[in-house]
């Protein structure tokens, strides 16, 4: 039996449009051996498919199918922690997960740099996949199937405020609404912030990272799709965050603060009871540096 923990990610982070993301401390587990039919079980009420449509199954089925293995079936057991549809990289564990227990099922026949570039196939785009697999900050860029990428150890100073809203907002929506052409001023914005956030972070910068996390291509397009948001991003920023960025395609909102802000999630949990924003959650997450993690049993 395979046993892995995969961590959620935030991606984007502003200005890095399916370019940046960060790995949390927020897990997924699974367990998954090969078995004569397909049984899914999950050890919460969180609801996913028990069939063939089960995403850790289609993926794992993918790389079977990928490296010319048969499958007859899979035992799959479930622990999701990372909620769905919120931004915070719940699809990505699952793709991750399965190829990473399927590989090693199979006695590992890929490299991590070839399960990386499955990842970001299936999912699209690599801001997620790449820092569930790997950890920390990476930097990705997909090309041909081949994810060009690197990963930076980022320091245990910050801490990331996830506000996680009780609605879902599906990536197929909030990339709708995004426009197909961009201006070449508004692309430059971009680009030299998603430069400044990496480099930021990574040095320890973190008075750039208000600048740095300033968008044009997405975020303005997106902010409509989710009441409350804008409030939440003032609010945290009146409250001593270093930055805040709608966390994905969204809907959680995500802050970046110092570990020295000892008041800011008290403030923040008062602040969202006062404005009637029950419906906000919030999470105090870190940095996940190390990716995801296989056992073998
Ligand atoms: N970068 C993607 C988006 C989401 O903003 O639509 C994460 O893969």
């Amino acid at each position: 039996m395979v046993k892995v923990k995969i961590p959620a990610t935030s991606a984007n982070l502003g200005s890095g449009f399916d370019a940046l993301g960060l790995s949390l401390t927020l897990y997924n587990y699974l367990e998954i051996e090969e078995n004569d039919r397909l049984e899914i079980t999950s050890t919460d009420s969180v609801r996913i498919p028990k069939n063939e449509q089960n995403l850790v199954y289609k993926t794992v089925k993918y790389l079977y199918d990928v490296c010319g293995r048969p499958l007859s079936g899979l035992k799959i057991k479930q622990t999701n922690n990372i909620p769905l549809a919120r931004g915070l990289g719940s699809s990505s564990a699952c793709i991750v997960g399965g190829l990473l227990a399927a590989n090693h099922l199979m006695g590992c026949p890929l490299s991590d740099d070839e399960l990386l570039g499955f990842a970001a196939t299936l999912e699209g785009h690599p801001d997620n996949a790449a820092p569930a697999l790997l950890g920390g900050l990476v930097t990705a860029v997909i090309e041909d199937g081949r994810v060009y990428h690197v990963k930076q150890t980022i320091k245990d100073d910050l801490m990331f405020a996830a506000f996680i809203p009780d609605f879902e907002l599906k990536t197929s929506k909030a990339r709708g609404v995004i426009p197909q052409e961009v201006s070449h001023r508004d692309a430059v914005f971009n680009l030299s912030r998603a430069a400044l956030m990496s480099v930021s972070l990574y040095s320890g910068d973190y008075q750039n990272l208000r600048a740095a996390c300033g968008d044009r291509l997405h975020q303005q397009y997106r902010l409509p799709l989710i009441r409350g948001a804008q409030q939440i991003f003032n609010m945290a920023c009146d409250f001593g965050a270093y930055a805040a960025f709608i966390s994905g395609a969204g809907p959680t909102v995500m802050a970046i603060v110092n570990t020295d802000l000892f008041d800011f999630e008290g403030k923040a949990a008062a602040w969202l009871k006062e404005n009637s924003m029950a419906g906000w959650q919030l999470r105090m997450l870190s940095i996940d540096n190390r990716g995801a993690a296989v056992k073998l049993d």
